[in-house]
């Protein structure tokens, strides 16, 4: 945390000075207009748009359960505050219903709306910069064809300088460098396809990518894995950690119905990306997971064979001592496995039915360098994806104790990586975490 500190403390600085020298601090105002040109609305061009909506997933984070459709106020944690979205439907006096084509697009691309105020990374324009000047036409289309919804913004809650937008001209200035997007030559069009729809308007990268003190994408670790929205997204590709690798099929699968045989369900941030690309055009979803594939190294087919045998015979059945008598193990790790007979062995355990969960071996969330999501996953349950939605798990009240004995137990049962260091605390914080919210 000091670090963390000392570097943003040290990068404002720059950033004052960067801010300073930018000649465009203060944007201009683009004039606002009463009423769309309808050519820009044609119908094929509506259709389009919301393909690309579903793509990009807009709806995850501009509407807010329980509101109208794309009318902002969903709260999004920083590490430098909270960022509240805003209304982009095309109300006249607090959405976007005077803007113009060009404002929409410079708030895409440069991030600074209508009036010329700069606006937070947490709204992805670093991605969607590269989108193609006819995607972005569709998606206004879209956009602007939506329900006009009155829902005044919410203030953000960020602290000084976080909260003094011009310096935000500093952080583009670093950060914001508007990289065309270039097709891989050693990619077919279907694989540059799913690409392009990765990194711009998808923006998986932005969720999958760490990012540095000051929350731009770090290029260098490039889909190596990151920390969102309190949960653990992995890296992803060549990075990828996964003991079964990920084959075209297991991408396609995963994408379109949020669970893949080979590695389990899309739980948290997750659940709302398949569940829009549920909705999205099948050929796009597709052209996604063929990139994905084109990015992983196979494994050998033997191999994955046998690693998933291996994998599968963990689970355990309910007959199993479950005392662990006459085994060398941790005391933790033994008051684990009696939780984990309690709370879930009656669904956890040999696959006599294929509707029953995958091992846990094959999942992400306790092969992760951290218990984050399997933490989340006990205390919260599994809302499940669309396209698996009899795959629901529902949340199970433990004390920190047992939830971080069988955190433990999960983890020595079910792979051969290092324990988690001090699960006790880790337990007891996420449960603080919780009754936060
Ligand atoms: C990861 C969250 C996230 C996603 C995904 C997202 N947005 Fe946003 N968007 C935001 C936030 C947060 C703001 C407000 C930023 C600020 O106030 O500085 C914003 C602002 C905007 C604005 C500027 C509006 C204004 O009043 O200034 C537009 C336009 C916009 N988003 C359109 C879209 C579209 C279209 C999509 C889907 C293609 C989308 N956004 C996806 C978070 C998101
Ligand atoms: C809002 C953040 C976010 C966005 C955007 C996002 N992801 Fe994810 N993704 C996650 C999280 C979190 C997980 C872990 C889910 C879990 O543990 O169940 C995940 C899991 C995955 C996995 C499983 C990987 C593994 O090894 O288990 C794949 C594949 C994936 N995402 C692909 C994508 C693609 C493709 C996109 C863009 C279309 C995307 N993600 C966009 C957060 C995100
Ligand atoms: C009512 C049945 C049920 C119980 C009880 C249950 N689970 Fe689950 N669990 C599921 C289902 C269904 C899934 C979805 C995965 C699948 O179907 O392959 C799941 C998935 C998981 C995942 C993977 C999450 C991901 O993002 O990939 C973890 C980890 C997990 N469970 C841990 C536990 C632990 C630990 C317990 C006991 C404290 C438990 N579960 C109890 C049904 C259950």
């Amino acid at each position: 945390m000091k670090t963390w500190k000392i570097a943003t403390g040290v990068s404002v600085v720059a950033l004052v000075v960067a801010g300073g020298i930018v000649a465009n601090v203060f944007p201009a105002q683009i004039a606002a207009i009463d009423q769309i040109d309808p050519a820009l609305l044609a119908e094929d061009l509506v259709t389009q748009g919301e393909n690309l909506a579903m793509l990009g997933d807009c709806a995850a984070c501009h509407t807010q359960k329980g509101q109208g459709e794309l009318s902002g106020g969903v709260a999004l944690p920083t590490p430098f505050g909270t960022i509240y979205s805003t209304n982009i439907t095309p109300d006249k006096d607090t959405g976007i219903g005077t803007w113009s084509f060009a404002a929409f697009d410079r708030a895409m691309r440069d991030g600074i709306d209508r009036r010329g105020a700069h606006l937070y990374p947490a709204f992805p324009y670093d991605h969607f910069a590269a989108i193609t000047d006819a995607d972005m036409r569709a998606l206004y289309a879209y956009v602007m064809t939506r329900d006009a919804v009155a829902a005044p913004a919410v203030p953000n809650l960020l602290s000084f300088p976080f909260n003094f937008r011009p310096l935000l001209a500093g952080w583009k200035l670093l950060f914001h460098h508007k990289t065309p997007f270039a097709p891989d030559p050693a990619m077919d069009e279907e694989q540059n396809r799913g690409k392009y729809l990765a990194e711009t308007i998808g923006h998986c990268t932005a969720c999958h990518s760490p990012r540095n003190a000051l929350g731009a994408v770090r290029q260098n670790a490039f889909m190596q894995g990151a920390e969102v929205e309190g949960w653990l997204a992995p890296p992803l590709g060549a990075s990828s950690i996964a003991p079964v690798g990920w084959t075209l099929d297991d991408y396609a699968d995963y994408l379109f119905d949020g669970w893949s045989e080979t590695h389990s369900i899309a739980a948290g941030p997750m659940t709302n990306v398949v569940d829009h690309l549920y909705a999205a055009d099948e050929d796009d979803v597709f052209a996604i997971a063929a990139w994905l594939a084109k990015i992983t190294p196979a494994q050998d087919e033997g191999e994955r064979a046998a690693r998933i045998t291996e994998i599968d015979a963990l689970n355990l059945s309910e007959a199993f001592d479950f005392s662990l008598a006459g085994m060398d193990v941790p005391q933790q790790v033994r008051e684990g496995a009696q939780v984990f007979k309690t709370s879930c062995v009656k669904c956890h355990k040999e696959r006599i039915a294929d509707t029953l969960p995958v091992s846990l071996g094959l999942t992400y969330a306790v092969n992760a360098p951290a218990p984050t999501n399997l933490f989340h996953v006990v205390l919260g349950g599994i809302e499940p994806p669309q396209g698996s939605s009899a795959r629901r798990m529902q949340p199970i009240t433990l004390s920190a104790e047992d939830l971080g004995r069988v955190a433990a137990f999960v983890r020595w049962q079910f792979t051969d990586l290092p324990d988690w260091p001090d699960l006790q605390e880790a337990a007891e914080q996420a449960l603080s975490d919780r009754t936060a919210h």
